[in-house]
């Protein structure tokens, strides 16, 4: 079965250091079922077009500017990103809602940007350690879908992947239990179910992150209902990263 492998850099690597990167994934990945994607800097986006555009390896950024274009100092938009060869963006990830204080109804602005300029976008959710300890995950990750996908269309979910990242899991050596990342899946899909239609929910593409790497991705990928991984940290080593991508699941 065809997973999406989605790499994201977050604030590392320098744009002189991807070009080597780059090669050697494209390399790599070559004939790999797998729909394998990079989320790198902006900075790193026009090598990945140089490198990336004949190889089986998709890229994009993470984050885009909710706005268009205009006075908007220091921002980059989804046009800008798509002229470089982009076709993914990351949105809503817990380190923009936490450290820049995205919310669910920017969060929202942004899908809708990033869908109305042909990209496909990566939908962050997940809840905080206390709120799980509260027994409150699943009605804050069901909230959290309901008010990012507000006046999204269900022709439009096939530009959606939704990636569960639990916040206590992300960059911590903290896995969720496969049952737990199973149950949220099911969540997600019965939420997508009761927001669109039963095909929606079928349908949609969940994915799960958070201290995803070499010894346990098996395990997290080979989760009933998941389509695949959202790998920050691990995605750095090309080598460890292209295993993954390559993997038959
Ligand atoms: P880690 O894999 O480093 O935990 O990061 C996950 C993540 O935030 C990917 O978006």
């Amino acid at each position: 079965m065809e997973k999406i492998i989605i790499g994201n850099f977050k604030m590392n690597t320098k744009p002189s250091e991807f070009k080597s990167y780059a090669m050697t994934l494209a390399t790599k990945t070559k004939g790999t079922k797998n729909d394998v994607i990079v989320c790198v800097p902006y900075t790193h986006l026009e090598t990945a077009k140089e490198i990336l555009t004949e190889s089986v390896v998709e890229f994009g950024a993470q984050n885009i500017s909710e706005e268009i274009k205009g006075a908007f100092t220091g921002e980059i938009s989804a046009e800008m990103i798509k002229d470089l060869g982009a076709t993914y963006t990351i949105i809503g990830h817990s380190e923009r809602r936490a450290k820049f204080r995205e919310t669910d109804r920017l969060v929202n602005k942004k899908i809708k940007t990033a869908l109305a300029n042909g990209l496909k976008v990566v939908i962050c959710v997940g809840e905080t350690l206390q709120t799980r300890q509260n027994k409150q995950a699943s009605a804050f990750v069901k909230k959290q879908l309901d008010d990012v996908l507000k006046g999204i269309y269900e022709n439009e979910l096939d530009s959606v992947v939704i990636a569960y990242e639990p916040i206590w899991a992300v960059g911590t050596g903290k896995v969720a239990t496969p049952k737990d990342i199973q149950k949220m899946v099911e969540l997600i899909r019965k939420e997508i179910e009761n927001l669109y239609s039963e095909k929606a929910g079928k349908n949609i593409n969940v994915v799960y992150g958070g201290s995803i790497n070499l010894s346990n991705y098996k395990k997290i990928i080979s989760i009933d209902q998941i389509n695949g991984a959202l790998i920050g940290g691990a995605c750095l080593d090309v080598d460890g990263f292209s295993a993954i991508c390559r993997e038959n699941y």
